[in-house]
């Protein structure tokens, strides 16, 4: 039980990465808040609904957990959507989308979660391998993620100053297979042809597994990790590394 007796709060929770991650984190002992856009309605220990654009509602979310739970130990920044634009052809309207859902409300989870988290608590952000090669399709995601890992970098820095053993990591995915993967395929061509050709891309010959990904955040989000701070860590089947 890797996380016993621990208060996880998960945002994006009813999407494919978050509901793996509510799944495990429960698994291993945690008491876990699942949050998304309407409610989450997997197995949880509390289900609320959060827009995490929303700096009111990231307040009343955090506030609900605390009363239930009387404390919280890790957040998990998990909420995102993808653009399958390149840059040619973004508006700034979908610019902005893109940074409020993927950047903003990182932003603000990371703020919240460093004034509240227990000492010896963990903050992980989900960011991408968006962030790490060049992903012509995606652009706006790709700067938007780029931005998580570098104010990851900047917050842990912070926290691990502030003495109280905070930790503040990202997560890189590579192409895990989710409905925001589907979405992205569909965009770019036949849906299950361009999944094909994706998997043959990647060093380890095929899609992650939502279910990886939960396995690496639940290292960051556990003590195993308590001397690992301000580090991206990428679960990509050897992608960014090509
Ligand atoms: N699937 C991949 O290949 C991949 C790769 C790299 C990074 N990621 C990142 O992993 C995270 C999870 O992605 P996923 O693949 O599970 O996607 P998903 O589409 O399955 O889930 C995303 C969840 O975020 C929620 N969400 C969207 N906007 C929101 C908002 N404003 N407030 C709160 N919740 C909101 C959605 O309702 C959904 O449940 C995202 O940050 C994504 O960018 C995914």
């Amino acid at each position: 039980m890797r996380l016993a007796d621990k208060i996880a709060f998960v945002t994006g929770a009813a999407g494919g990465i978050g509901s793996a991650i509510v799944a495990l984190f429960r698994a291993e002992g945690a008491k876990v808040v699942a949050s998304d856009l309407t409610a989450p309605t997997l197995p949880c220990d509390l289900a609320l609904q959060l827009d995490v654009t929303d700096e009111g509602e990231w307040l009343e979310a955090l506030a609900a957990a605390e009363r239930q739970f009387g404390r919280l130990d890790i957040l998990v920044n998990n909420a995102g959507i993808a653009l399958t634009k390149p840059i040619t052809t973004t508006s700034l309207a979908e610019w902005h989308r893109v940074m409020a859902v993927n950047l903003d409300g990182t932003f603000l989870g990371v703020r919240e979660g460093m004034k509240r988290l227990a000492p010896g608590g963990a903050i992980v952000n989900l960011a991408s391998v968006a962030a790490l090669v060049g992903a012509p399709p995606l652009a706006a995601y790709s700067a938007a993620k780029g931005a998580v890992v570098a104010l990851t970098r900047s917050a842990a820095i912070t926290a691990a100053e502030a003495g109280q053993g905070l930790r503040i990591n990202a997560l890189c995915p590579g192409f895990t297979d989710t409905p925001m993967l589907d979405g992205i395929s569909s965009d770019l061509g036949q849906r299950d042809a361009v999944r094909a050709k994706l998997a043959r891309r990647q060093p380890l010959g095929r899609l992650c597994t939502p279910e990886e990904i939960a396995e690496a955040a639940l290292y960051l989000a556990s003590d195993a990790a308590r001397y690992v701070t301000g580090t991206t860590l990428a679960i990509d089947g050897g992608y960014s590394a090509q």
